[in-house]
């Protein structure tokens, strides 16, 4: 069976289980459509219902919609639009048609016509806001339970998404070889972010979240994305978060670069050390949270070591100065999309871990299991805002941090697939290590 066959089946088994676990006996996944900007008809990029793309590889086919019957060929209603304005959009032959019925439409009431009285017993999953969805007459309309009881399963990753993950990080560490080289060659943001679009004939839409691209003190920007025009007199230090996309799945990667050797050079060492260190604690059976906390204290000893922070790594944490420097979670489920769901769902019907306000940023509380994939992204920045509350503390050396400051931060993000008994694959430092082979 191919990889394919096998995640296909898988998909279809989670939907018996899900639809039988919530009453329901059939199901529609509608693709979505692109929303219009308010008072104005130009499209937003057209971003597919995530639950959709999970039986198929198409992700360019608004409109169109799947309709499952419990143990029964999956439907895919293909919309084909009868447009001159457009180009039609071209599905090349592929495995996937062999899996589904495949009816091609070019109006939502041939799918109504079709289906009949069908739809009124069936769950639906998607956006609604436009017509003629909006008016359908269903059984009911995202059922969180339904949802829930999918999303949690969702977390436990097939070989063809594994395949496909592969290719994704592939496709982001070379774009990232080409940025990193554009920084070296002194360019601007924006410079940079062009280069790394181009290095994978990427448009700005394929690429799985907006990418931060921060040259020097905005690299303690968490969610940088202004993209400056004009290069800085020094580019000290790079910061890129970016990701690609492959067959709808999604990489999630940051490197963090240092111009010349020396103090912030050694501190993205030590940053990648404590990274690649927790890595190996990654095992079945830990908790995510053990791993973030457990990250904090090696990030606190980093502060202690060069001199931020005064004192032990545990009264450094305990006292919440890594939080400070250290702001975001350890990271979360990668997939379908960048933030995977389910990170806080106990089991399929919908329970949820608490959340610890100590910690409001972490997305990802379920203990670790074989199969999950999930980012590993610590970080250590200045960020004025959050060293505030600080701001009487004389454990913090003001000076020491002062000479951070310009450079902004790092962060190192790597994807990881849980093995058996720790032996994880890194998607992220494989693909790097293809390309300099
Ligand atoms: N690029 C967003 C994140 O790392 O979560
Ligand atoms: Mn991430
Ligand atoms: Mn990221």
């Amino acid at each position: 069976m191919s990889s394919y066959a096998a995640h296909i089946a898988t998909v279809q088994a989670r939907f018996d289980a899900a639809l039988a676990a919530t009453n329901f006996d059939s199901v529609l996944v509608y693709a979505g459509q692109p929303r219009v900007a308010f008072l104005d008809d130009n499209p937003a990029p057209f971003k597919v219902n995530p639950l959709f793309k999970y039986w198929l590889p198409v992700t360019a086919s608004p409109k169109s919609a799947i309709f499952y019957e419990r143990g029964q060929k999956p439907v895919l209603f293909l919309f084909q639009a009868r447009d001159f304005w457009h180009a039609p959009v071209t599905i090349e032959p592929a495995e996937w048609q062999e899996h589904v019925e495949l009816v091609v439409i070019d109006d939502l009431s041939k799918l109504t016509a079709q289906l009949g009285s069908k739809l009124q017993d069936a769950a639906f999953i998607g956006e609604d806001f436009a017509e003629p969805v909006a008016s359908w007459n269903l059984k009911a309309r995202n059922p969180q339970d339904l949802i829930d009881h999918l999303h949690f399963h969702r977390a436990l990753k097939t070989e063809w998404e594994l395949e496909n993950l592969r290719v994704a990080n592939e496709r982001a560490a070379y774009a990232h070889l080409a940025a990193r080289d554009a920084f070296l060659a002194g360019k601007s943001e924006l410079e940079i972010h062009h280069a790394y679009l181009a290095a994978i004939h990427f448009r700005e839409s394929e690429l799985p979240y907006n990418s931060i691209v921060g040259l020097n003190e905005h690299g303690a920007i968490l969610h940088y994305d202004v993209y400056e025009t004009q290069a800085p007199a020094e580019s000290r230090s790079f910061l890129i978060d970016a990701g690609a996309t492959y067959r709808g799945y999604c990489a999630d990667i940051t490197r963090t670069y240092a111009r010349n050797e020396g103090f912030f050079a050694d501190l993205v060492t030590a940053v990648d050390d404590a990274q690649q260190t927790l890595l190996k604690e990654i095992k079945p059976g830990v908790d995510y949270y053990q791993l973030h906390v457990s990250q904090h204290l090696k990030i606190a000893q980093i502060l202690s070591d060069f001199g931020f922070v005064e004192g032990s790594a545990e009264s450094i944490y305990e006292q919440g100065f890594s939080s400070a420097f250290f702001p975001h979670g350890l990271g979360h489920f990668i997939g379908l999309q960048v933030h995977d769901v389910g990170g806080f769902l106990r089991n399929d019907r919908g329970d949820t871990y608490d959340r610890d306000p100590r910690h409001p940023f972490l997305r990802l509380l379920r203990p670790v299991e074989e199969g999950q994939v999930f980012t590993i992204e610590p970080g250590l920045y200045v960020v004025d805002q959050l060293l505030e509350a600080h701001a009487d503390a004389k454990e913090l050396n003001w000076e020491r941090i002062a000479e951070l400051r310009p450079y902004g931060g790092v962060r190192i993000e790597d994807s990881i697939v849980v093995g058996a008994d720790g032996n994880n694959e890194n998607l992220t430092r494989d693909a790097f290590a293809k390309l300099q082979a």
